[in-house]
């Protein structure tokens, strides 16, 4: 990650990023904390707010108005808006000024004296979201750095840690996502978290496979078609003290063609992205391990690829599951909650966990009902969906809450198992019917996050490819949770 800096002193030749709130141009406010030691200060505070007063539209949320050269300084000026200057408001206007720069250009952000913690986090997030990289790019990452100039570094210190906990985890999630499915295996993403989480203190990892996979018939099935057998990671991270232990539960197909009931070509084109869930459990536990978050967690991810070949699962077979429930098979496409079902089963056995979260990138019928934004929340607790939701938003990253409606819960029947797959009804309600039985009693939430877990062009804090959604969510969440344990 390029490195960001506080820091009390200008630098001539940098370029300005001027940000614009609310309250129109608030660069004069802004250049007079910043803007020290700078020559003519007064003078230049003056001609940017005439030039910001002019200049139509500079507040909105993201936009970039470049300016020329006041008091012919060698440096250009970036005019960049906050919109309502909420937390989305310094994302976007983070993310579009390391967007507007040149990889080697170095930013000086104007932030103004008033401007508070939350707005300085924003800032920073947007910085590095909107400046991520995949790390095996061609293209050369980011070498110039980003300095945020403010009277009062030491104030805003543990926000820009916070900022930068939550990109480095999201860009982490991105990263594994991006990774094609040739390299990404069920071993190689194993070993990258086995990597990880050797970084760390405090964190240990748990990888199963072979006869360690005997009670897991769900993993097994689905990953019996692949040359490259399926892993079970569970990872821990569990402080002295914590009184609340959650688990996280994330989908990781590491290709998903349909198997037997194979996908057509357009709808498997993306498929490397099927392990998004448990890209983001990962990385959110990592995060939270970074924050010193008080809270127990574990993540586990259910690791396969969903591969066609003559070892495939067929449709009409049946699979018994970590806790001797059976499921037939009735589209080997709906593999993602065979494998999570083991994985559901093993943590209400084993860890009895306070509360299990679930990450999925799971049906289709996501982006159908939701966009391409907004992920599907399942819970029948109903603080839990607001917590969520709420942590979400802040973090930036929607979500909505569907019914577990039982409207068609009879689909589910099967004549020869405990319940069938694929029944018929709502695509996303389905799924999370399925997976209900398999939380036990404890507290639970389910994120049908297919849509949201891809832009298909960069987007403010989105940059185009992967986007780590749910990593962020998790970590707003577990910190909250920290805070005021329920
Ligand atoms: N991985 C897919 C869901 C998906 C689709 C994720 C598009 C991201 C973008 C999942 O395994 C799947 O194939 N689901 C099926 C379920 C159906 C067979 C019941 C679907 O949504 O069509
Ligand atoms: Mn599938
Ligand atoms: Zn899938």
């Amino acid at each position: 990650m390029f490195a960001i800096r506080l820091t009390t002193t200008a630098d001539e030749a940098a370029t300005w990023v001027v940000p614009v709130g609310p309250d129109g141009p608030a660069s004069a406010s802004a250049a007079s904390a910043a803007s020290a030691g700078e020559p003519n200060a007064a003078a230049l505070d003056a001609e940017t707010a005439a030039l910001v007063a002019q200049t139509t539209g500079a507040a909105q949320a993201g936009q970039v108005t470049v300016l020329p050269r006041p008091l012919n300084r060698p440096a250009r000026v970036l005019l960049t808006g906050t919109g309502d200057g909420d937390e989305a408001g310094w994302r976007a206007a983070g993310a579009a000024a390391v967007r507007a720069a040149a990889a080697d250009e170095v930013l000086e952000v104007r932030l103004p004296a008033d401007a508070g913690q939350a707005a300085l986090r924003s800032l920073a997030e947007g910085i590095w979201l909107g400046g991520y990289r995949y790390r095996d790019a061609p293209k050369a990452p980011r070498s110039g750095e980003v300095r945020i100039i403010t009277g009062t570094p030491e104030s805003y210190e543990q926000s820009l840690t916070q900022a930068q906990i939550t990109a480095r985890a999201t860009w982490l999630a991105r990263d594994l996502t991006n990774t094609p499915s040739s390299v990404k295996n069920p071993e190689w993403f194993a070993g990258q978290v086995v990597a990880a989480a050797a970084e760390r203190t405090g964190v240990t990892v748990t990888v199963r496979s072979g006869d360690e996979l005997a009670r897991f018939g769900g993993l097994l099935a689905v990953g019996g078609g692949s040359e490259s057998p399926p892993r079970f990671v569970e990872l821990s991270w569990q402080p002295a003290g914590a009184r609340t232990h959650v688990v996280l539960v994330g989908k990781g197909i590491t290709f998903d063609t349909g198997g037997i009931s194979i996908k057509p070509r357009d709808g498997m084109k993306l498929m490397k992205k099927d392990m998004g869930g448990a890209a983001a459990v990962v990385a959110a536990a990592l995060g939270a391990a970074d924050l010193n978050l008080p809270v127990r967690i574990t993540a586990l991810t259910p690791l396969a690829e969903n591969a066609v070949s003559g070892s495939a699962f067929r449709p009409g077979d049946v699979i018994t599951h970590y806790d001797g429930s059976t499921s037939e098979n009735t589209n080997s496409d709906a593999e993602g909650r065979i494998v999570l079902a083991d994985a559901l089963a093993y943590a209400a056995e084993t860890l009895r966990p306070d509360l299990v979260l679930n990450l999925a990138t799971l049906t289709g019928a996501n982006a159908v009902a939701l966009g391409k934004r907004t992920a599907a929340l399942y819970s029948p607790d109903d603080d839990l969906a607001a917590a969520l939701t709420e942590a979400g938003a802040a973090a930036g990253e929607r979500m909505w809450r569907l019914p577990l409606a039982d409207d068609y819960v009879e689909n589910l029947r099967s004549d020869i198992a405990d319940r069938v797959s694929a029944p018929a009804g709502p695509g996303s309600v389905m799924a999370a019917l399925f997976l209900r039985d398999f939380f036990g009693d404890t507290r639970w939430a389910h994120l049908d996050m297919s849509a949201p877990s891809w832009a298909e062009a960069d987007d403010l804090d989105l940059s185009k490819g992967a986007t780590g959604w749910g990593a962020r969510t998790l970590l707003r969440y577990l910190a909250a949770l920290s805070a005021s344990p329920s």
